[in-house]
């Protein structure tokens, strides 16, 4: 029975996915390094400094720890100036319906997300206080696939791991949550994925007050 659910918020919730992809291209540009879309699902859920580390594999030269640290630094920066352009519009279609249902039916909701951003992104789409919980980047030693961010998620709820459904949209993110030992909605680039307990196109194709009842 399904008592709580943990959204991820990069594309599941607002469209900070592509926000992701242009911070990271105009770094690896700057850097001569190849880049594109296909690496770009690679890094769906997985923490800055392994997505740098999954860029680099494609890198010409070594890299420094520092030099490392400056790279994941500026990425970011470009990252926060494009966030910082997120409003309530940004949020994806369906995202809203679902958070009010499953509010009404009287389910807990909780953010599980791998980001740093995590709080800015959430007050800049006015979302800063909707949720029972929130689990972060900041709070985590390993990210996805690791089930560390929704096993806090479930703990900061007082939920047990059995009755908590996770929604994401990496591949990264459903195998975190089954190992956890919770159920898995898979959206947008994991609605294919043959793991996931449940798939849908997106949010708004999603039927989970009834996946909860
Ligand atoms: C996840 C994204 O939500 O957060 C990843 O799917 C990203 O692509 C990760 O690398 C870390 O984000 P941030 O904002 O801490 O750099
Ligand atoms: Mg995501």
């Amino acid at each position: 029975m399904i008592q709580a659910v943990i959204f991820d918020l990069d594309g599941v919730l607002v469209t900070t996915d592509d926000c992701h992809y242009r911070a990271w291209k105009r770094m690896a540009d700057e850097e001569h390094i190849p880049f594109d879309r296909s690496i770009n699902e690679r890094l769906r859920g997985v923490s800055r400094m392994d997505s740098l580390a999954i860029i680099l594999e494609k890198a010409t030269k070594p890299y420094t720890e520092a030099e490392k640290a400056g790279m994941a630094a500026r990425k970011n920066a470009y990252y926060v100036d494009l966030i910082g352009l997120l409003t309530p519009k940004d949020i994806l279609p369906g995202a809203m319906d679902i958070v009010n249902a499953l509010k009404a039916r009287g389910i807990r909701i909780a953010i599980g997300s791998s980001s740093r951003n995590t709080p800015i992104i959430l007050q800049r789409i006015g979302l800063d206080k909707t949720f029972d919980a929130v689990a972060d980047g900041n709070q985590i030693t390993h990210s996805k696939p690791d089930p560390e961010v929704f096993l806090l998620a479930a703990r900061l709820l007082g939920c047990e791991p059995a009755e908590c459904l996770v929604v994401e949209d990496a591949d990264a993110g459903i195998e975190a949550a089954l190992r956890g030992g919770m159920k898995a909605l898979g959206v947008g680039s994991a609605s294919k994925n043959p793991l996931a307990t449940y798939r849908a196109e997106n949010l708004a194709a999603a039927n989970l007050a009834e996946i909860v009842q």
